[in-house]
């Protein structure tokens, strides 16, 4: 299998990249739900609100770093043609819910970023590392990022809904083995 994109299809560089941002987003969605709900000074399966919060912003900074390797792979390369089964209104959707993607790659952990540094609540790295806290707080700016963090978590999950029903339609469905394009 080519390691880039081709004509005959998806590289295997994206096929990597795409299922290790399906892991860490679940992780994310998880762990970020988890953290919220328990509050401070708990615990959930035996792990405390700090760890939750410390994996969950290490965790979203990887994926902030995969999801720019990511954009870099996608420019290299020839993307593979639509699958001949789609139509060109699935085509259309599949093309926003795309972009959609793309943006919130980004999005989500530069908010969440901008969010604890306005709030001076800091990065501590797996636990193992206090990065610099290079912005002054702001209380407003902190509570603005917030609220676009979560905003932006709830337009990522429509468009994932969105997406992995489209793939189990064709693959349960229709059978056409679309998920095959990315296995
Ligand atoms: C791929 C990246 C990320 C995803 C998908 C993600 C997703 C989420 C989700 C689903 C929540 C729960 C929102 C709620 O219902 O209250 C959350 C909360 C939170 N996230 Fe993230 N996150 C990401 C990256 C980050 C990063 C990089 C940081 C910080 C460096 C961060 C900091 C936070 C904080 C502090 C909360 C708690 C918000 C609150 O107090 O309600 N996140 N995140
Ligand atoms: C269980 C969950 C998922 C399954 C089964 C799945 C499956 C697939 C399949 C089969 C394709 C190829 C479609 C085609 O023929 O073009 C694809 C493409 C794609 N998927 Fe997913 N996907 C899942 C979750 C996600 C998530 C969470 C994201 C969020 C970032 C995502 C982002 C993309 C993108 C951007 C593409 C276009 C190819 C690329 O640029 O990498 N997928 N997915």
């Amino acid at each position: 299998m080519p390691l880039t994109n081709s004509a005959a299809g998806y590289g295997s560089l994206t096929k990597l990249f795409h299922w290790l941002i399906v892991i860490l987003f679940a992780a994310q969605y998880i762990g970020g739900n988890i953290m919220v709900a328990i509050g401070f000074n708990a615990e959930f399966a035996g792990i405390g609100t700090n760890t939750y919060y410390n994996w969950h912003k290490s965790l979203g900074l990887v994926a902030l770093l995969v999801a720019v390797l990511r954009i870099l792979n996608r420019r290299v390369g020839e993307l593979p043609p639509w699958a001949p089964t789609l139509t060109t209104g699935e085509q259309k959707f599949i093309h926003r819910v795309e972009q959609v993607f793309y943006a919130a790659m980004l999005i989500m952990p530069i908010t969440g970023w901008l969010y604890v540094m306005y709030g001076h609540y800091g990065v501590n790295l797996f636990g193992v590392w206090e990065m610099p806290r290079p912005l002054p707080r702001n209380d407003t700016l902190r509570d603005v990022f917030k609220w676009a963090h979560i905003v932006a978590g709830w337009v990522l999950l429509a468009a994932m809904v969105g997406h992995i029903g489209l793939v189990l339609w064709h693959s349960a469905v229709k059978k056409d083995g679309l998920i095959k394009r990315m296995m």
